[in-house]
């Protein structure tokens, strides 16, 4: 939306928003002098080192070096262009953006309200159709013959849309939905000659409600046999298969009440299930499972038992999708249904305690898997590899532990074979996610720029208060300078022989050095002198030097692989772990920085 925002709205917008509560709502952040700290977001930390100034309204970061303003949050955040990110300040202050904007916004919501109700009508007209009228005959007799009740169809608001071209189309017109609306709404599409028609003819309708039972879309099924057996309303304003779950709306109490859901694949399943009493029952739209959709049902609950079809094509797919629900903290079992049946076939050949039984012996994922692999090859490595990302994803460490003894016992693998192997897929899971691309160039630059002040920092700290010099000798050293001046002057400095005054060497350095420090000396620090400074510039040093430091081992964990070198391969692994502080790495950080200054 091209609207023009003129600089002074933007200046009122920003001193409207008050950083630290904007920050406060992503970030932990708790009060450190007249600033507030937090973990850094754009970073992986476990001390803060991210910093907001209310004074100041401006953020920075000193393990990173991200820094800006409240719409530079924003947009990093949320990734968010900066138009964005003031339109979304904007609303939260209550402030109005010009009026052209304001009539796109009223124009959207009116619209999605025409869609919203002509979906009820649509689906009333289908219902119409199924129960009540001469046409709908054949229809009553195929669900009839699905085995499903009365009731049921009445609870799902199943319905039919009749044959011809134009029924539902008369009918919204007739109740002053134009032409336009009707398209929008997916409802009628238009013909190469430019005429509107219904979409949904001869079909056996299934509306697709959102969570709160209003009608977002329609699915339509052939009576019998035939091309395409569903035929789905496409995407609108108010529908988006990838945010919806079919039957939740019905569903919600039952999930809640027994704690877990069984996600389907059809309609089929989803009714057949309820009318049988399983009432926990969803299904995904025949799609893969969705984040979105894993977000939606998690609102009532964490535990889900799988009822796909997983024998068929499609089990790669499905089997990403457990991924991610697993990854959203779901406790993930898998059902296998004898004979090739979906829930609907079963249910109805073997009745409800058969299929209470199956879900009884629902599998772990886990085991699920390593079933599924162990079909596909007789290679231990590689049945692995296709088990170790569900395990990496596990949230709790004891789950993980106990996944490893599983994997271990099924696979007749070493205990240290398999936490190697999920030690590589944490660390190339981890180099795979970067900063967010949008600051991540910036970032970098800052990040030298940041080191370079740092190292400069702290040889003006130690030179003015000596007493910080044992501090920094324990943290900072030598190696880590790369300021030739600032190098040598820290020689000096640190060096055991040496009287701590500057005066008594600094007949020694060169012209140059000598510049740099008396400016040092007399020059007031600009971030003051305290502990907390001098420990946050000794974090940027050392972040920036691992920052080097991982880029050394990435290089040298290449060449270790091109090589075949798998000792050297496990033990760069260990090192970037480390590095990474992954949970496979052992302890923190070895050797020297290990131990944090507090302030
Ligand atoms: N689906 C779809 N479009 C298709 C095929 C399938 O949208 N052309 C979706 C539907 O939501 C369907 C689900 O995928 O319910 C599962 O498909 P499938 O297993 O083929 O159908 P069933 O649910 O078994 O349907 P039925 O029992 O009526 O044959
Ligand atoms: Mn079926």
């Amino acid at each position: 939306m091209g609207t023009f925002i003129s600089r002074e709205l933007i200046e009122r917008i920003r001193e409207q928003a008050d950083l630290v509560e904007v920050a406060g709502e992503y970030l932990r952040l708790t009060k450190k002098g007249k600033d507030y700290v937090a973990l850094c977001p754009f970073h992986q930390e476990k001390t803060p080192s991210f910093t907001v100034s209310r004074e100041k309204q401006i953020f920075h970061c000193f393990g990173c070096g991200a820094g800006g303003n409240v719409f530079n949050f924003l947009m990093a955040m949320e990734n968010l262009t900066f138009p964005e990110a003031v339109r979304q300040l904007a609303a939260r202050t209550g402030i109005a953006i010009p009026a052209v904007r304001q009539e796109d916004e009223q124009k959207r919501v009116r619209l999605e309200n025409r869609l919203w109700e002509m979906n009820e009508l649509a689906g009333e007209f289908y219902r119409q159709c199924l129960h009540d009228r001469p046409e709908g005959a054949p229809a009553r007799d195929y669900l009839a013959r699905r085995g499903l009740q009365k009731e049921t169809v009445l609870r799902f608001g199943l319905g039919y849309a009749p044959d011809g071209w134009d029924s539902l189309l008369n009918y919204l017109q007739g109740h002053n939905y134009s032409r336009e609306e009707i398209l929008s709404a997916g409802l009628a599409v238009l013909s190469e000659r430019g005429r509107p028609f219904d979409r949904f003819r001869r079909r056996v309708i299934f509306p697709i409600r959102n969570a709160r039972g209003k009608i977002a879309g329609f699915g339509g099924r052939i009576l019998g046999e035939g091309e395409p057996k569903y035929l789905n309303s496409p995407e609108t304003a108010v529908f988006n298969k990838r945010h919806l779950l079919y039957g939740l709306d019905l569903a919600r109490p039952a999930i809640r009440e027994q704690g877990f859901a069984i996600l389907m694949e059809g309609y089929m399943d989803v009714i057949s299930a309820h009318q049988a009493g399983v009432g926990n029952a969803v299904a995904s739209l025949g799609t893969s499972l969705t984040a979105e959709q894993g977000r939606l049902l998690q609102r009532y609950t964490t535990e889900v038992v799988i009822a796909y079809d997983v024998d068929a094509a499609g089990v790669a797919a499905a089997l990403r999708g457990l991924d991610m629900l697993q990854e959203l903290g779901f406790q993930v079992r898998v059902v296998s249904i004898p004979e090739g049946k979906d829930p609907d076939e079963y249910l109805r050949t073997h009745g409800r305690p058969a299929w209470d039984a199956l879900v009884e012996d629902a599998r772990p994922l886990l085991e699920y898997k390593l079933d599924q692999a162990a079909r596909t090859t007789g290679d231990k490595k590689r049945i692995l590899q296709q088990v170790i990302g569900s395990v990496a994803r596990m949230a709790s460490p004891v789950e993980q532990e106990e996944s490893i003894r599983l994997i271990a016992a099924r696979l007749n693998l070493s205990w240290d074979a398999i936490k190697s192997e999920l030690r590589r897929f944490q660390v190339e899971r981890r180099l795979r996610q970067p900063i967010p691309d949008k600051i991540a160039n910036k970032t970098h630059n800052i990040l030298t720029d940041a080191k370079k002040i740092a190292e400069q920092e702290i040889i003006r700290l130690v030179i003015q208060k000596p007493e910080y010099l044992p501090v920094v000798k324990e943290e900072l050293d030598e190696e880590l300078i790369e300021n030739p001046v600032l190098k040598k002057v820290y020689a000096f400095v640190k060096h055991p022989d040496e009287q701590l005054e500057p005066a008594d060497w600094m007949d020694r350095l060169e012209e140059g050095e000598r510049k740099t420090v008396s400016r040092l000396l007399l020059e007031e620090s600009p971030l003051g002198d305290s502990p907390g400074v001098l420990a946050d510039l000794l974090k940027t040093i050392k972040n920036n030097n691992r920052a080097q430091k991982k880029d050394r081992l990435l290089r040298e964990l290449a060449r270790a692989e091109k090589n075949n070198d798998r000792e050297q391969v496990n033990v760069i692994l260990k090192e970037l772990a480390q590095l990474l502080s992954l949970p496979g790495g052992e302890a923190g950080p070895a050797g020297k920085g290990g131990k944090e200054l507090s302030s």
